[in-house]
């Protein structure tokens, strides 16, 4: 038994409505506090001396200067398996250049493919654990990762192997995503929808034996595939028990139609949705997550999400780390700035990256410093939560702890 403390708040982040607007006023904000640790998991949360009082015998791990505690955050939406930079089409981007012409010059998601499809699955690995690492010094305890930079029966076993092996050597969780879906690889001879009947015919037996993920995505666009074949794809993986994720209305409108139609666990993106689809989202149990650093990488506006929150959706907000549209992969900061554009409240900041990521992954054992979850926690060098956000991403955890084990100071 071990007692972390005394903080000077702690913010557990339970009670929060899984939908909709939230008040910073729904914010439980517990001062002088601690939390009780017994193994990987949260016994206690409250006043640091009633704890005191009620766990005498539990080991004391002393926190000196006045510490705001959190939830560790959850990245919903990452593509940090990958080889090579793309710096060369950001420099075009930044400059005029447009999308077909950045393609045309040798760039775009096919020239990602080629640096992964080279990369020795060692390699990979590597890659993939130091991005997780990174992301685990500032308090980003469990990330979502994708495949689709393989795009061949070989290269997205080696993607989601190399996840896998990823996930035993970096003491964040890692969560596995296929998306095989991500574009028609060049070099396949076919329509769009043959390659998607090929992923669901060999890739998917294999990847199922192996457990390697549980999770498909796709991207529903002109440039990748439409929804015309989009459909039925994932009802197939539906049916075969698998959640479903969707790259949903970043250029255009269509895709979020076609996650919720399927009971997506989220749509991801939204840049383009309209009122129509923001209405849908929000009837929905879908999960809206929103992807700022997208919106700063390609220089494009934001995803809608105080309209999704005023409707009623449930917003998660994650990084989409990639090498092509989202290099930065530092969440925090992204939500920082997002959030003072998009008029989002410390509380909808917090949640989306915490419980309602949580929900997006459809995780039950992180997201907040309930009794019985996993003791996945951070804390910022302040004193009040308020400096979190106010410093934008500048100011980042002094203290992370996964499943209990102080990992970074
Ligand atoms: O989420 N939208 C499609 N896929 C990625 C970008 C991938 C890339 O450009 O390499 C995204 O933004
Ligand atoms: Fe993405």
């Amino acid at each position: 038994m071990l007692l972390i403390g005394p903080f000077k708040q702690v913010l557990p982040l339970t009670g929060l409505p899984a939908k909709g607007a939230i008040p910073d006023e729904a914010l439980q904000v517990i001062e002088n506090a601690g939390v009780v640790v017994d193994g990987k998991r949260l016994v206690a949360v409250g006043p640091f001396k009633r704890l005191k009082e009620l766990y005498p015998a539990a080991e004391l791990q002393f926190i000196e200067d006045d510490r705001v505690l959190l939830p560790g955050f959850i990245d919903a939406h990452t593509h940090i398996c990958f080889d090579g930079s793309r710096s060369r089409d950001y420099a075009m981007r930044i400059a005029g250049k447009s999308y077909l012409e950045i393609a045309r010059a040798g760039g775009g998601i096919w020239d990602s493919v080629t640096k992964t499809r080279a990369a020795s699955l060692d390699r990979l690995v590597e890659l993939t654990v130091e991005r997780a690492n990174r992301h685990l010094t500032e308090g980003v305890t469990t990330i979502e990762v994708k495949s689709g930079y393989g795009l061949s029966g070989r290269d997205e076993l080696k993607m989601l192997e190399a996840i896998a092996q990823a996930n035993d050597l970096t003491v964040a969780t890692l969560i596995p995503t296929c998306l095989a879906a991500h574009m028609k690889p060049r070099d396949y001879e076919g329509e769009a929808g043959a390659y998607l009947d090929w992923v669901l015919q060999e890739l998917v037996p294999q990847i199922a034996g192996k457990q390697w993920a549980q999770r498909f995505d796709i991207f529903i666009e002109d440039t990748a595939f439409d929804t015309t074949v989009a459909l039925p794809f994932l009802q197939q993986l539906k049916s075969r028990g698998f959640d479903l994720t969707v790259h949903a209305d970043q250029f255009t409108a269509g895709g979020s139609k076609v996650a919720v139609e399927v009971g997506a666990v989220s749509a991801d993106h939204l840049e383009a949705s309209r009122e129509e689809e923001i209405a849908l989202l929000a009837a929905s149990n879908t999960v809206a997550t929103v992807l700022p650093g997208a919106s700063l990488g390609l220089g494009m506006p934001y995803a809608p999400a105080r309209k999704l929150l005023d409707a009623g959706a449930c917003l998660a907000i994650a990084s989409d780390w990639n090498p092509g549209s989202a290099p930065m992969g530092d969440l925090l900061l992204q939500a920082a700035v997002m959030s003072a554009a998009e008029k989002l409240s410390t509380a909808e900041v917090f949640s989306g990256l915490t419980t309602r990521a949580a929900m997006a992954l459809s995780l039950r054992q992180v997201g907040t410093l309930d009794i019985g979850m996993d003791a996945d926690m951070q804390a910022y060098p302040c004193s009040d939560y308020r400096d979190i956000l106010y410093y934008q991403g500048k100011m980042k955890p002094c203290k992370v702890w996964k499943q209990g084990r102080l990992v970074h100071t």
